[in-house]
């Protein structure tokens, strides 16, 4: 009896550990993280504002897909807070390849245009949506996803937010075929041959 109660127990403390872990970057036992730099002045709401986006304002749309994060490295304040956007731009046809983000999961939000968005979960089963101006959608954390603007003649525009302050990415095509891993070891992973990886490789590199 004591044994089963020990289980649940345990079970209970280390289900408890886990929810702590998922719930986003650790706590902090401060009310917020100063700057890691001593400032001029005293602390004041300019800390806790990022401006980086007012560039994007009026800005000509951009020719590639486009990616503008506010996360802790541009916008030190949220270190420790556990959120982060990043604003995503999709000129027609342009694609957000394959990656994934270590650290977050992932809520998008269409501001304009439509996208075609998608990940794959553990056992390789891909969950797709055809999202319009207006909707939303969660990314799992650490699960590969893309997005694609399939529309021809309009751009898309949408912003994401980040469970982290640091989410990470890990984008597929560049950690598998844009890393100095050797060739003959890709070549035996794809079941393929050299020239193959190579050839792979070199429209990565440039
Ligand atoms: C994007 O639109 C431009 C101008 O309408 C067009 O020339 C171009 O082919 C389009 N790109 C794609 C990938 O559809
Ligand atoms: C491949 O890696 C190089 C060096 O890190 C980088 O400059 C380049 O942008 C990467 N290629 C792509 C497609 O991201």
């Amino acid at each position: 009896m004591a044994s089963k109660l020990q289980f649940f127990l345990l079970l209970s403390i280390s289900c408890a550990s886990l929810q702590i872990t998922l719930a986003g970057d650790p706590d902090i036992l401060t009310d917020f993280i100063p700057p890691p730099s001593p400032i001029a002045g005293p602390l004041g709401g300019n800390y806790f504002t990022f401006t980086g986006m007012r560039a994007l304002v009026n800005a000509p749309f951009p020719e590639a897909f486009k990616v503008t994060k506010a996360a802790m490295a541009e916008f030190p304040a949220l270190n420790g807070q556990s959120v982060s956007y990043a604003v995503l731009q999709f000129p027609n046809g342009t694609v957000n390849p394959p990656h994934t983000h270590p650290r977050a999961s992932e809520l998008l939000f269409v501001l304009m245009g439509s996208l075609e968005v998608g990940f794959v979960d553990t056992t390789n089963k891909l969950f797709s949506q055809t999202l319009q101006q207006g909707d939303i959608f969660v990314f799992p954390k650490g699960l590969v996803h893309f997005q694609f603007n399939s529309d021809a003649s309009n751009p898309a525009l949408a912003l994401s937010a980040f469970g982290s302050a640091n989410a990470g990415t890990v984008s597929v095509p560049n950690s598998v075929f844009n890393t100095t891993i050797d060739d003959q070891v890709l070549a035996l992973s794809f079941k393929t041959d050299v020239p193959t990886i190579q050839k792979i490789k070199s429209g990565l590199s440039g």
